[in-house]
């Protein structure tokens, strides 16, 4: 009963305020047919994403997960030109399919996939100087959100926004005793933001198509002392 109120709501603003290009729907069907997992961001948190970007001034967004390029065509629709998304992703079958969703858009030159692990990738992009980036988006591996957070402020400047998915997890996150590595490691994450002096962060519980979750959005404020 609430899933369903919840994804007809869902519905209800996608078709009248969200209203995404057409052909992002088909980035979601092509992701299912060449069999990629249902865990695409939901049109609404997509739209906010690029409203972020905007809001942010953003030209330069890294994103730590790519999927089949859902997010990543929300974050391109509000670069502006001469931007850049830099999306990290370790299975190149994924990069490849995302890279053939996002070939028929305009902002295609504005994406750049790379494929390995994340953590050396951002190591790389830390050293040969391709950082500081405007927004960060952590979507990958729920084991290894504290390491991806520690590469994220070293690739951030004052002001940089860091978003993080999936922290609620239909509320499983706040069982201290759990088993669950993606649990486990999201509950690092949390300790990891509430410890870092320089971490402004809330977090949003979010009811959807895809149930009960939540994100991270965090200011990264290298002044503040204060939490
Ligand atoms: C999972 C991962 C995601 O990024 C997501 O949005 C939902 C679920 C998962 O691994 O279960
Ligand atoms: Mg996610």
């Amino acid at each position: 009963m609430n899933q369903k109120i919840w994804s007809d709501v869902d519905s209800y603003y996608e078709k009248l305020i969200v209203r995404p290009d057409p052909r992002f729907n088909k980035i979601i069907e092509a992701s299912l047919e060449a069999g990629l997992p249902s865990i695409n961001i939901t049109s609404s948190l997509g739209k906010l994403l690029e409203l972020l970007v905007r809001f942010q001034g953003a030209s330069r967004v890294l994103e730590i997960g790519t999927l089949g390029g859902y997010s990543t065509a929300w974050f391109a629709q509000g670069l502006p030109p001469g931007g850049k998304v830099i999306s990290l992703e370790i299975d190149s079958e994924r990069a490849a399919i995302a890279l053939r969703n996002l070939s028929q858009f305009e902002f295609s030159n504005l994406v750049d996939i790379q494929v390995g692990d994340a953590l050396d990738m951002m190591k790389t992009l830390h050293e040969t100087g391709e950082g500081p980036f405007d927004l960060i988006f952590i979507d990958a591996e729920k084991s290894q959100y504290c390491e991806y957070l520690e590469w994220a402020i070293k690739l951030s400047r004052p002001g940089t926004m860091i978003v993080a998915d999936n922290v609620v997890r239909r509320g499983k996150i706040i069982d201290e005793s759990s088993e669950d590595s993606s649990v486990n490691g999201i509950r690092a994450f949390n300790d990891k933001v509430s410890q870092d002096p320089h971490l402004r962060a809330t977090v949003l519980q979010t009811v959807s198509p895809k149930g009960h979750d939540g994100f991270y959005l965090i200011y990264v404020d290298p002044e503040s002392q204060i939490k």
